[in-house]
């Protein structure tokens, strides 16, 4: 009889402090806070603040993949041709949403501006040191990242020992023992996206109790190990936003 008191605490719950209410798509019971139903018949999961989108039967991110008239699912273009910007997206979380990705000081991604960034302008003259005022990424088709910068031998982008993003500090190379490079995509009108992770996509963390005033949220990939180490961080995705203004964003960013 172990199985009635159960029971009754189900029913007992079930006025006060029930879940979510749920609404249907087709024959299916579905939660709208974590699903989105397209033509009333078929559920795809709501990630980063983005309802995916279904394409022949499979849902699918717009900010990897597009869907042809037939309904076949293919990658969007590789953004190797050009730098472009990032701008942070979920729409679940205005204070985060459409905030550039910034160089942000300490060689470190974070979410909001200023871009730090220097240029030897005593040196090279400043007509030739770029605004700096941007943070304009670049990649290649092997799926490394770079800073677009002036400054010989580049700045590349890394996955820190904690997966927060970092790029190497003008010229070294020189990057933190158990550093990730590589295992970027970049698409023409999508997102740019964290191969290495398996799926499990980009969150932006708060700065910790006792920051700065002034210290900007953190950019970490995320995956399976620490993705409940991360919970308390925001999932979101990362847009890429063209850059018009020349082909580097700075001479190098600091
Ligand atoms: C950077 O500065 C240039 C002019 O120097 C300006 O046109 C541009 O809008 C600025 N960009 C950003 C992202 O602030
Ligand atoms: C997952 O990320 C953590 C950092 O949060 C890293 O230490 C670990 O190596 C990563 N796991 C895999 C399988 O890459
Ligand atoms: C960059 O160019 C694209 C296409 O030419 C345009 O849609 C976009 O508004 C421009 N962005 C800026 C920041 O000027």
């Amino acid at each position: 009889m172990a199985w009635l008191p159960l029971l009754l605490a189900t029913m007992l719950g079930h006025g006060s402090g029930a879940p979510a209410a749920l609404k249907t798509c087709g024959q299916s019971l579905y939660d709208a806070t974590e699903y989105i139903c397209h033509a009333d018949n078929f559920l795809c999961r709501i990630t980063a603040g983005e309802p995916l989108s279904v394409c022949g039967g499979a849902c699918y991110s717009t900010f990897q993949y597009a869907c042809s008239p037939g309904g076949t699912l293919a990658l969007l273009p590789a953004a190797t041709a050009a730098p472009f910007t990032l701008a942070v997206s979920n729409p679940s979380l205005p204070a985060l949403h459409g905030q550039p990705v910034s160089a942000a000081g300490g060689l470190r991604w974070a979410v909001g501006g200023p871009t730090a960034s220097y240029c030897p302008a005593s040196v090279v003259g400043p007509d030739a040191c770029p605004p700096g005022n941007a943070t304009a990424v670049l990649l290649a088709a092997d799926g490394r990242a770079a800073m677009a910068v002036v400054v010989p031998g580049g700045q590349e982008v890394y996955l820190a020992p904690d997966w927060s993003v970092g790029y190497t500090q003008a010229h070294s190379a020189g990057m933190p023992a158990g550093s990730v490079v590589g295992g970027f995509g970049a698409y023409v009108g999508g997102g740019f996206v964290n191969l290495n992770g398996d799926g499990w996509g980009w969150v932006a963390c708060a700065p910790p109790p006792g920051a700065a005033d002034d210290a900007r949220w953190r950019l970490v990939g995320r995956n399976a190990t620490s993705a409940a180490a991360l919970a308390g961080c925001a999932p979101v995705n990362l847009k890429v936003v063209p850059f018009n203004s020349s082909s580097v964003g700075a001479w190098q960013y600091t």
